[in-house]
């Protein structure tokens, strides 16, 4: 019941915490063949957010779309990433049994539950608000440790057990970061985790976020874009008059709604072309984020080369875009074409590094 759900509140970036849950947990509600964590559900269950009253309204925007179950490609591929998460986790545990597994940026995501193997140690880092609320909605089990800490603090290599290898995974994390922490925070396992391996994902162009359009196959983009104006309307309407008025003067399009009223927007659209209008709507969604110091999406990177340039002591194991080991036989079509298309636009991959 509503009233016995915890109450969230996060800021800034960690709101984003919200929008891989509900994927995973929509996932395996809807296709457990794909994917499935039970906790998600189970957490998904739990807590009482207010998607509308985010004060990072890009972020909002995508939770409020998801949570009305409308961006199904978006929950997919969310899973598909913890999906190959999972396998290289499992693939090193089976060569390190006793290792120690460190998930930076963990928010409220409960992979120790599916890949423990009963000897691990796992270590579950994120900010101090974040972590207050993982521990009131699922409480560190033996053998889990959370630290509360900015993944940049170099104190929190100390906490680690280093006996038996370390295994680091930042998921959907390290984009928040400027290239110039992100120098200092490889150098950082480096000079702690000695032949330590790390996973992570990583956007290839810092604008991913907003060209989202780009992300999905041509034929599913129609009904993303219905979703998103739905969801940019109810933004509208809520929105202060001078929050309306900077949106529209952002607009880089040769005209110009006639009012700031949303019927006017709809008026004015009509008029577009469909280029016009998807550039219209980026522009909008854009000025109403404030994306850039939302720090939403700022690293970027293509080729994890470019790492070991920063630091001779890393070495690479594996880059690929992120579908390219998923068997795709068994799922349906529609899923397999969001895989290929994902592994050809190559926005997302996925990293491996020794360090
Ligand atoms: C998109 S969420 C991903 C959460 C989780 N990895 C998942 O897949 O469900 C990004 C997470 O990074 C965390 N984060 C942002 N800045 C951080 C920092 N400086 N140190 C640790 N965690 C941070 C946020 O609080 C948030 O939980």
């Amino acid at each position: 019941m509503q009233q016995d759900k915890v109450k969230i509140k996060l800021s800034g970036v960690s709101e984003t915490l919200m929008f891989p849950l509900w994927g995973r947990a929509q996932v395996s509600k809807e296709d457990s063949s794909l994917f499935y964590d039970a906790k998600a559900i189970e957490l998904i269950e739990k807590i009482d957010f207010d998607f509308l009253a985010s004060d990072m309204p890009f972020v909002g925007i995508m939770l409020d779309i998801i949570r009305k179950g409308k961006l199904q490609p978006m929950f997919i591929l969310v899973a598909l990433m913890a999906k190959q998460f999972d396998d290289e986790i499992k693939a090193y545990i089976t060569e390190h049994p006793h290792a120690s597994v460190v998930n930076l940026g963990a928010g409220l995501d409960a992979t120790f539950y599916r890949v423990d193997n009963g000897i691990i140690q796992w270590y579950d880092l994120d900010l101090p608000a974040v972590i207050d609320f993982r521990r009131q909605l699922l409480p560190e089990p033996d053998r889990v440790t959370y630290i509360a800490k900015s993944l940049l603090d170099p104190s929190w290599c100390k906490d680690i057990n280093t006996e038996d290898g370390v295994f680091i995974t930042a998921e959907a994390v390290l984009q928040f970061f400027e290239e110039s922490e992100m120098k200092q925070f490889f150098s950082m396992l480096a000079d702690n985790f000695p032949s330590g391996e790390i996973v992570f994902t990583s956007m290839s162009r810092s604008d991913i976020f907003r060209e989202w359009f780009d992300m999905f196959p041509p034929e599913q983009r129609d009904s993303m874009r219905a979703a998103w104006t739905e969801a940019l309307k109810d933004w509208w309407e809520k929105s202060p008059q001078d929050q309306k008025d900077a949106a529209i003067i952002s607009l880089k399009t040769p005209t110009k709604p006639k009012g700031t009223k949303w019927s006017d927007l709809e008026a004015w659209g009509e008029k577009l072309s469909d280029e016009e209008k998807e550039e219209a709507m980026r522009d909008l969604v854009t000025a109403f984020s404030h994306i850039p110091s939302g720090r939403v999406g700022m690293w970027a990177l293509k080729d994890v080369n470019e790492i070991t340039t920063w630091d001779s002591r890393i070495t690479v194991i594996d880059q690929h875009p992120l579908c390219k080991y998923i068997p795709r036989d068994s799922l349906s079509a529609d899923v397999r074409r969001l895989m290929e298309h994902f592994d050809v636009c190559g926005a997302l991959n996925i990293f491996h590094l020794r360090v």
